[in-house]
């Protein structure tokens, strides 16, 4: 009979125990100064991250949900705003998308990478799109250079990887490209 083992989706034990002595002594010292909210702890994350990055600004949030609902608000996306996102993702895109008060407009992904097809965010596109967000999956990227030339297509090109375009002459509208964490 062949051997069956179960495979964990994640193992949050191993994630853990392999840097086990790192995370305490940061947890220790950062509790021991009571430094959670908005402390240089956070300021330090945030220079680094757009540094390994090449982003101009990192901004720390409590979570990724709050981070989308965030930038999401920041690009003035609210109600009557669609926003196209892809159907296989965590529910906290779509969760981030209706906590700006827009609507959500799901598209599909490539069964090949799991993320989303360019073509199908481009068939999805209506004068009240304002925002696509790709979501980046089980390690591997979106299409961004695609994705970029649709909302360049729809706009003005890029300026950076994460706010991609502009609407062109007589459309009020800004059309994003938000980078998923
Ligand atoms: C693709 C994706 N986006 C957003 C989130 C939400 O992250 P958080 O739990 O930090 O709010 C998750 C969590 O699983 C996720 O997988």
């Amino acid at each position: 009979m062949t051997e069956q083992r179960s495979v964990p989706f994640f193992n949050y034990p191993y994630v853990f125990t392999s840097q086990e002595e790192a995370f305490t002594a940061i947890f220790q010292d950062v509790g021991r100064r009571g430094a959670f909210i908005a402390q240089q702890d956070l300021r330090d994350f945030e220079s680094h991250l757009a540094a390994f990055t090449g982003a101009r600004h990192a901004l720390g949030f409590s979570n990724a949900t709050d981070g989308l609902h965030i930038a999401l608000r920041a690009a003035g996306i609210g109600p009557g705003d669609e926003v196209i996102t892809v159907a296989h993702t965590a529910v906290a895109t779509v969760a981030a998308i209706v906590l700006a008060g827009a609507t959500p407009v799901l598209v599909d992904v490539d069964p090949a990478t799991f993320t989303m097809i360019a073509d199908a965010a481009a068939q999805a596109i209506t004068s009240r799109t304002r925002a696509i967000i790709p979501v980046h999956l089980y390690g591997q990227p979106a299409d961004l250079e695609s994705l970029g030339a649709l909302a360049a297509h729809h706009g003005r090109p890029a300026r950076s990887s994460r706010r991609l375009g502009r609407a062109g002459p007589g459309h009020r509208h800004r059309r994003h490209v938000a980078r998923h964490p």
